[in-house]
């Protein structure tokens, strides 16, 4: 059975670009409601621990350096299909791929600076919010 929650994060390029508030109106013009949202910056430990699952991967050590390298956004968002139906929303991986009007056709500027990140999971869901927000940071 699909949940209804999913994690996001705006990521350094598209939080540098400006654009953050027209991703964030994106969002919600999509039906997706914000349970959780805050700035933070990761450190690469932080980062490094964060994507630990893709540490086998030759893009590791880049990717930790780029999401450690500026501000970034992340979000709880509630709807129903939400892991699902938001990474419709955000478009393919790189944006060269990604269909017309997708979060990532509109923002991102390659693989590496993507814009935005979305759970690709239910479980994964779960994990990653739990990373970034309390109990408490939960509305
Ligand atoms: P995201 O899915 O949010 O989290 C992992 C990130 O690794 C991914 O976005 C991309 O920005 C980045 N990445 C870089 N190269 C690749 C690749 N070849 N395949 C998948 N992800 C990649």
């Amino acid at each position: 059975m699909s949940g209804n929650r999913t994690f996001t994060m705006i990521k350094p390029d598209a939080v540098e670009n400006g654009v953050s508030g027209a991703i964030l109106k994106q969002i919600q013009e999509a039906g997706f409601k914000i349970i959780a949202l805050k700035q933070t910056k990761l450190s690469l430990e932080q980062a490094s621990k964060f994507y630990f699952i893709h540490r086998e991967r030759p893009f590791y050590a880049d990717l930790c350096a780029f999401m450690s390298s500026g501000p970034i956004f992340p979000a709880i968002l509630e709807k129903e299909n939400a892991v699902e139906d938001f990474r419709k929303l955000i478009g393919a991986t790189n944006p060269a791929n990604a269909d017309a009007g997708t979060i990532r056709k509109n923002f991102a500027e390659s693989i590496d600076k993507n814009a935005i990140h979305g759970s690709d999971s239910d479980e994964n869901a779960v994990i990653e919010s739990n990373f970034f927000f309390s109990e408490l940071e939960r509305f």
